[in-house]
């Protein structure tokens, strides 16, 4: 037996009453399948807590926001402040994309839950452009050319700055141990390594 669409395109005429039966059919079983929807329980998705307002200190402000507190950090910043210079890379503390400055020091905030942050002082990459001006680190960056893709390039950075806070003039080796847990796909490691070297030379000027 030729179906519709066969019918339809050969010009013969569709018997508009199967047509009408059938669409019947596909509409009751729509109607059946949203009731059974609706009569279900909710779906459980896991042991999560629910959201909250949490405080945080993010680049000197007091931030506001409503998470559920195992929600890692990272998220936080992305979606719901818009800090988008942190990136997601493996989400599993490997890569070190994700970095910001906590109290001072590097932290990877892919993995790590919100509530780990409430009263530490957070500075993302943001944090350190304070109206459009470059850290002295990023400048670095920018004359040695040392991003590629530029995905590592803010974990990178923030690296630096936190390496030069507790080192004022570290040694290659200080500089390729505090940068060895950064991934760059790129391969724009001696640039990087370099830019580096150059934002300690000028600080010590
Ligand atoms: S995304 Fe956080 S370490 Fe890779
Ligand atoms: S510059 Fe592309 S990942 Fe490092």
């Amino acid at each position: 037996m030729p179906t519709a669409s066969a019918m339809a395109a050969s010009g013969a005429r569709v018997c508009s009453r199967a047509w009408a039966a059938a669409r019947r059919a596909c509409v009751a079983a729509n109607a059946a399948a949203a009731r059974r929807a609706a009569t279900q329980p909710a779906r459980w998705h896991g042991p999560h807590e629910m959201p909250r307002e949490i405080e945080l200190d993010i680049n000197g402000r007091r931030e506001v926001v409503s998470a559920e507190p195992d929600t890692p950090l990272l998220h936080v910043l992305r979606n719901d402040l818009g800090l988008t210079a942190a990136k997601y890379g493996c989400g599993l503390e490997q890569c070190h994309a994700c970095v910001v400055l906590v109290d001072g020091e590097e932290r990877t905030t892919c993995a790590t839950a919100i509530e780990a942050f409430i009263g530490r002082s957070i500075v993302t990459l943001e944090g350190l452009a304070p109206a459009g001006a470059l850290h002295p680190v990023a400048a670095a960056f920018l004359a040695e050319e040392a991003a590629q893709c530029g995905y590592c390039t803010p974990g990178m950075i923030i690296a630096g700055v936190a390496l030069l806070e507790r080192n004022r003039d570290p040694s290659d080796a200080e500089i390729r141990a505090a940068l060895d847990p950064h991934l760059c796909r790129c391969g724009s490691h001696w640039r990087i390594i370099n830019a580096v070297r150059r934002a300690a030379r000028e600080r010590a000027r």
